[in-house]
């Protein structure tokens, strides 16, 4: 069980204040997005200790079993023009809040967090424009903290902290340090430059640059080397045919420098 005392024991700002957490829940996005709509403060958080239809991105679903790991969507209100910052301030949050235990961390395009190679966190953003103005954002946050062995199709892609670590973390208080690294980003967003926020992740991320990629999108896969975002946060790849500029779509192999 999650122990919710414990949570607000280690949360130092904003963001978690409010909490809303379930047992057990389909989608901690799926739930924010209600919740947003009848209007709940910035930063309101929703937890679940597990989830039955956990989404990832691309359709992909989320491992989501109870009592190991963090489930949580954020519920935000960006600024319109500073929406393409969300993927990647969410994902340097989480490689921030992992800093203390100095893993062998990467952040792979837009923003999962590898440990070792393998992924150990993912980040599903979902926004409700109406009429052109953005009504929310919901910053949808897995974190694989203390699974024990993942099911034969995620073994060889898949890490827990734990399982990197050699012992399990305390589920209450990472969460409350994630939260605090995404509230201090966060509440730069307006502040910073779009070169600002691109150094940043660079200096966390081993394939924006240089890196021979194979690179899934719309069922096609595609091959080039990376050559850093564009203005508009999308992925630059120099493919035999020219350059190609990737808003979505994953990274199915890429070759570290
Ligand atoms: C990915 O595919 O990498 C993104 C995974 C995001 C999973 C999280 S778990 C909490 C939140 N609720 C969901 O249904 N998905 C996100």
């Amino acid at each position: 069980m999650f122990d919710i005392q414990k949570f607000h024991s280690h949360r130092k700002g904003d963001f978690g204040k409010r909490l809303i957490y379930f047992d057990e829940i389909d989608s901690t996005n799926r739930a924010a997005s209600d919740l947003a709509r009848s209007g709940v403060a910035e930063g309101t958080v929703v937890l679940a200790d597990s989830q039955t239809q956990g989404r990832g991105r691309n359709t992909h679903t989320w491992y989501s079993p109870g009592g190991v790991n963090l489930y949580f969507t954020v519920v935000l209100i960006p600024p319109v023009e500073r929406l393409h910052y969300l993927p990647y301030v969410a994902g340097l949050s989480i490689a921030r809040a992992l800093d203390p235990w100095e893993f062998d961390s990467d952040l792979k395009w837009p923003n999962d967090i590898l440990i070792n190679g393998k992924k150990a966190g993912g980040v599903l953003i979902q926004t409700s424009l109406e009429e052109n103005r953005l009504q929310f954002a919901l910053v949808g946050i897995g974190i694989n903290v203390n699974t024990r062995d993942f099911p034969d199709e995620l073994r060889p892609i898949a890490i827990s902290l734990a399982q990197a670590l050699g012992k399990e973390l305390e589920r209450e208080k990472f969460l409350a340090d994630l939260l605090f690294e995404l509230e201090q980003l966060y509440g730069r967003i307006t502040g910073m430059s779009w070169e600002e926020v691109k150094n940043l992740v660079g200096r966390r991320s081993s394939i924006l640059h240089d890196c021979p990629v194979q690179i899934e999108h719309q069922g096609e896969i595609k091959m080039g080397i990376t050559a850093g975002l564009d203005s508009m946060g999308g992925l630059i790849v120099q493919t035999p045919g020219g350059t190609e500029i990737f808003y979505a779509g994953e990274i199915v192999s890429c070759r570290k420098k």
